[in-house]
Formats: C-alpha cells, structure tokens, sequence
C-alpha cells in the first residue's frame, strides 16, 4: 500500500522512471514500490512485501539475487581499484580475464570483445562498427539495418529505431532512415492461419527477399535479430527460421548481429542462444546475463571476418575513433568474472533448461485448456501466455481493456512477478537461472488463479 511520508513525495517530485505513465504516476494513481532487497529468486519492499520475482528484473538477475560472490568480488575491486580507463591498451585484471571467459564460452568463430555499459549502448556500437566495415571496404552506400517488427534492440537513437515496438518510435522521431523493418517470425500471430510453420518460416524469408530486392542489397549492411524474440512477446522462432534466413544473408553478404542481449549466458539451456538455434553471427550483443544485473556491463563480441577488417583499417586510419569513459569499468568486469564462475559452478545452465522445460510444461498443462489461452511457448527459462477473445478465431482483445496488464496486476496480489509484455495481451515470465521446480509449480499454481480472477 502507498504510504504518504516524504520517500513516496521525494519520489513523485523528483525521479524520472523510464517506462511509466508519467502523469499518472505524479497524479499518485500509480503505485511506487521501495525494493529494499532480494535473495534467490525474491525481492522485498519496504513495506515487508516478499515477491517471487518470475521475471528476474528485467531478464537480467540470472544467477538470483543476494549472491555473496559477485558483491565480494564488487567490493574487492572498488577496494583495490574502483575506475581506470581502457583506452590506448590500459584494462585491469578483472577486464582481461573476463574477455578471456567470454570468448572461451562463445561460438567459435569470434574473435575479441568491446565493452560498454547496457544493451542499447553496445547496439549502437555494433551499427557504428559495421558501418565502418563497409567504409573500410569501399561499400560506403551499404548502411541500411534490417531489423524485425517486434523485435527489442534499446531504446536510443538508433537502437530505438532498430526496435520494432510502435510505443518507442511514436512521438520520438523514430525509426531512423538507415533503419528497415521486415516481419516478425511470430507464428501465432501469421498473416494465414492455414499455413504451417513451416510454410510461415517461407513466407518471413520471402518477406525479407523482398525486401532486399526493393531496397538493393548494395545498400544493406547488416540484419540484426534476437534468437527469441523478447520484449516483442518472447516468441521463439518457427521451425527453420533461422538456418533459412542466413542462407539469403550470406547470399547478398549481409552482415549478421545476433542480439544476445536475453539470451546469452545460458537462458535457453545453451550457453549462447545462437549454440541453441545454429546461427553463425558476424557480432554478437550481450548485456544483462553478463553480471546477472550485479554491476551495468555489456559487450559486442566481434567475429574474426568483422575483426580483421577492422585491424586492418585502422593502419589506414587510425585508432579506431569509439569509446565510452565507462567501457570495461573495473567493477562491472570484477561482476562478470565472478557471476560466470559461479554459474559454471552451480551448474546454472543446465538447471535453466531443465526447470525452464518444466515450467512450460506445467504452464501448459494448466493452462492451455483456458478459453481466452491462444498459445503457451516459451523456450529454456522463458515463458509466454498470450490471451484471446475468441480462440477459434483467434481475434485478440481490445489493448483498451488492459487484460494483460490486469492479469500480471492480479498475479502480483498473489506474491509473483510476471511481466505484462508491453505489445498484446502477452503474460511473461523468464526466472532467474535457479528457480526451483516447487517455484516453478508456485509460478504455475499462482498465474492459474489470476487469470481464473480476471477471465473467469
Ligand atoms: C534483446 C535486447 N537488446 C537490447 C536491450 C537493451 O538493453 P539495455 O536496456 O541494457 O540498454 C534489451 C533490453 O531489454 C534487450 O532485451
């Protein structure tokens, strides 16, 4: 319940939330809640709330919270060296050996990593650098990105653009004009319900044929996807999607970023989802599951074909003119070291696609019967439920009733997090990596009676 004394005041009168109705929260018709702490997968308020947090932030508290190893390790290094810069070769210890561990655990065929803060920073690394690419190689008209509809890049300049979410172009300005949208692998929501999945994955690369023949494949430089569509909706992808979709990229020498900013580090079950999907990318994003969320760290890990482009312009043009007062902070690197040993140790990918496969299965079972229940899908630790108005034929509700909204209000009264996925009535969850299988069964049991409470 909101208390009136002056945190809520302070606030209201000051603290710009990202991702919030801001009238309606300085209005006080929108409550705040004061996280005051958090072990394994729950969190606590200070009004002596303890939430199941299914959601894991925002995907991103992998290894749980309250992890005595990473804020050791934090403490530790801000002890010992809390910032210095890692331009011109400078790095730490903790830097180099978590670009070592990294590219230990990476697809074979990438070469070194360049650090950043989050998400949206590390893709608009990845965009400058393939634009350097093709300006080192004498393609300086092969710009344009091609991102999908649904698809969740940032939310800056270009990484909003890249997103494919009506809500972070509208009034923004956005997309920018180097930026092109094509279909979103979302087979439930296919333009034909007749068409099998396999036929969809035909029509989606056909889309983007087209595409790039309107376009001119001498004016595309690079495509850019998650392996699991996430803020979209978490939409894993239709049977041969991705293997189909490389073959018309390598056709027309587009260069792939695979977006694993969700997936890396084990969500799927795979250390990477690009293990999990067979995708070769050319640059691969990380974020969140790099520090579980412990310290802001991210990286764009660059495939030898990107790599020696690059090394190899800068003797014609210098050093390489991109860099960030903050890339490779220290404390976020000491993070990553100790959150990707300890989910080595605690064998935290397995358990991912084990009690991950278990919650889909039990969410399924439980609810797939449900008349307002299109589809359930999900993939290792991440998990959907999308509503309908009708499921025969599958005409969706109203976005004025709210009904995905209402139902993650309700679930929350029951003590758990689930994420009202921000476009559809699409209910989320994606737990941290040690969620257990009775967690899982409280997850299951709880969302059950949310929806019973708002749907009937
Ligand atoms: C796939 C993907 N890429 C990029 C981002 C942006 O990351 P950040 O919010 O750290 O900037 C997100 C954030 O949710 C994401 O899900």
């Amino acid at each position: 319940m909101l208390r009136n004394d002056q945190l809520d005041q302070w606030d209201r009168e000051n603290f710009f939330h990202p991702s919030t109705h801001l009238a309606e929260f300085a209005r006080g018709n929108l409550p705040n809640r004061v996280v005051t702490g958090g072990s394994g997968c729950h969190i606590e308020d200070r009004e002596g709330n303890r939430l199941l947090d299914a959601f894991a932030g925002l995907y991103c508290v992998n290894v749980g919270y309250g992890r005595q190893d990473i804020s050791d390790a934090i403490a530790a290094q801000a002890k010992e060296l809390a910032y210095y810069h890692s331009y011109v070769g400078h790095g730490t210890e903790a830097s180099i050996t978590l670009a070592k561990m990294i590219l230990d655990r990476a697809p074979s065929n990438m070469s070194k990593v360049y650090f950043g803060l989050g998400g949206s920073d590390a893709n608009e690394t990845n965009i400058k650098l393939v634009w350097y690419y093709n300006n080192i190689l004498g393609r300086p008209e092969k710009k344009k990105i091609i991102s999908r509809w649904r698809g969740y890049h940032g939310s800056g300049l270009m990484t909003g653009s890249l997103t494919g979410l009506e809500l972070f172009h509208k009034k923004f300005d956005l997309p920018l004009t180097q930026v092109i949208h094509t279909e979103a692998p979302y087979y439930y929501r296919r333009p034909d319900l007749d068409m099998s999945e396999e036929a969809f994955t035909t029509h989606c690369v056909a889309e983007l044929e087209a595409l790039i023949e309107r376009e001119g494949a001498d004016t595309i430089a690079a495509f850019i996807g998650e392996p699991v569509l996430g803020t979209g909706g978490i939409v894993p992808p239709p049977a041969g999607y991705w293997a189909a979709i490389q073959a018309v990229l390598k056709k027309h020498d587009i260069l792939l970023i695979a977006d694993e900013v969700v997936t890396g580090f084990g969500r799927l079950g795979t250390m990477f989802g690009s293990d999990h999907y067979g995708i070769e990318a050319d640059i691969i994003t990380i974020a969140k599951g790099l520090t579980s969320a412990y310290a802001p760290l991210s990286g764009s890990i660059v495939s030898d074909k990107v790599w020696k482009v690059l090394e190899d312009g800068t003797d014609e043009n210098g050093p390489i003119g991109h860099g960030w007062t903050y890339s490779a902070h220290p404390i976020g690197a000491a993070a990553g070291v100790a959150n990707l040993k300890l989910i080595d140790e605690l064998n935290l990918v397995q358990n991912a696609g084990e009690v991950g496969g278990y919650l889909n299965a039990t969410m399924t079972a439980a609810l797939a019967e449900h008349a307002n229940v299109g589809e359930i899908r999900g993939e290792g630790m991440l998990c959907a439920v999308e509503f309908v108005q009708d499921k025969g034929s599958r005409s969706f509700f109203d976005a004025s009733e709210k009904v995905g909204p209402r139902i993650a209000a309700a679930l929350l009264e029951h003590g758990v997090i689930g994420r009202a996925m921000p476009q559809g009535d699409i209910l989320g969850f994606a737990p941290p990596f040690c969620l257990t299988k009775e967690e899982a069964d409280e997850v299951v049991g709880k969302t059950v009676k949310a929806v019973t409470a708002v749907l009937g």
